[in-house]
């Protein structure tokens, strides 16, 4: 059967960074997002009998598509082992052939990983005919292609990864119509990013203020889903802006040090203080790359919007609302 299926990116309000578990992908701390509407991976899968091998296509930093070898790097060893994972949860010996491509740039801090991986693991396991019967159960699975980040995109609108002893999984905090905020993507920097967040979770512990970071992190954690449930902006925005420091503090000083930022990203940070300043309410929150999502309510957009576009170091800026999670579409790609 031809399965096709669309996952939204996610903006982490709380991250996760680093593993404990680092064959199983189990984090060290739990984390809280929103999905994004208009940030989306889009796969479409078929196991056949007429292939030899694994036929998979992405169309990620290019308009092209392009044949991806397990060699490629680590994102694609970790794709072509969902594949081996899923096939053999199914019982299943067909080779797949699979085609996924993304409406936003890739590997710069715009979690194309979280999307990808969630669309790519719905995509097969309803094109092997895997029997899923919960979001929580297909969030797990999800999570061992080694992205946690994509478990958050399994469900609708603001979502937890919960870790629970030696378990993780994803839990809705609410739908995607529970409250309009918005996050402008502030675009800095399309490239591909130098080192990937699957490199950088296995040197987290080496920072100096790893310690400290994960203590503050269930008080974090608690306050940002009681932000979300109330609704309360200035709450929220004050505790992603404190995590999203807390992360990269830890990032830039972990052994290697790696840096995300560019001139840009210190930019828009600055002009997001600037806008606060004049009254309106915007926060700032960054992944593992140098693009700045921007945090509002619908109402202050084309205002924040404008202000950002007038930045020299600003290329282009992408428009979220609250988005639902990975769901199956009929529109294959082939
Ligand atoms: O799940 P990964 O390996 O794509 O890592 C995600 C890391 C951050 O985007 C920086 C934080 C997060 O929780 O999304």
């Amino acid at each position: 059967m031809k399965a096709t299926a669309v996952a939204p990116a996610n903006i982490a309000f709380i991250k996760y960074w680093g593993q404990k578990d680092k064959a199983n992908f189990l984090p060290y701390n739990g984390s809280i997002s929103m999905n994004l509407n208009n940030c989306l991976s889009r796969t479409t899968a078929e196991f056949t009998d007429d292939l030899a091998e694994d036929e998979v296509m992405i169309a990620f930093d290019t308009k092209e598509f392009k044949q991806l070898s397990p060699k490629d790097g680590d994102k694609s060893a970790l794709i072509f082992s969902q594949i081996n994972r899923i096939r053999q949860l199914a019982g299943i010996q067909q080779k797949v052939r699979m085609k996924s491509k993304n409406n936003f740039p890739s590997n710069c801090g715009i979690a194309s990983s979280a999307s990808g991986f969630a669309a790519l693991t719905l995509a097969l396991v309803k094109a092997s005919g895997l029997a899923i019967n919960s979001k929580k159960e297909l969030s797990k699975l999800t999570r061992l292609a080694g992205s946690v980040s994509a478990m958050r995109s399994i469900d609708d609108g603001y979502t937890e990864a919960v870790l629970n002893a030696n378990e993780c999984f994803a839990e809705q905090i609410a739908d995607e119509n529970h409250w309009a905020l918005v996050d402008i993507v502030a675009i800095t920097s399309s490239d591909n990013k130098k080192v990937s967040s699957t490199a950088g979770h296995l040197v987290a512990e080496t920072s100096p203020y790893w310690q400290e970071r994960l203590a503050a992190l269930p008080a974090r954690l608690k306050a940002c889903k009681k932000a979300i449930l109330d609704k309360n902006l200035t709450i929220l925005g004050e505790l992603i802006e404190e995590d999203c420091l807390s992360m990269h503090k830890v990032i830039q000083s972990s052994l290697p040090p790696i840096n995300y930022w560019n001139k840009g990203t210190k930019d828009v940070t600055a002009a997001v203080k600037q806008l606060r300043k004049e009254g309106l309410k915007a926060y700032f929150t960054i992944d593992a790359g140098p693009n700045v999502h921007v945090i509002c309510y619908e109402a202050d957009q084309v205002e924040i919007k404008k202000r950002l576009n007038s930045m020299g170091e600003v290329i282009s800026t992408i428009t979220n609302k609250p988005s639902k999670g990975a769901h199956l579409s009929p529109n294959h790609l082939f």
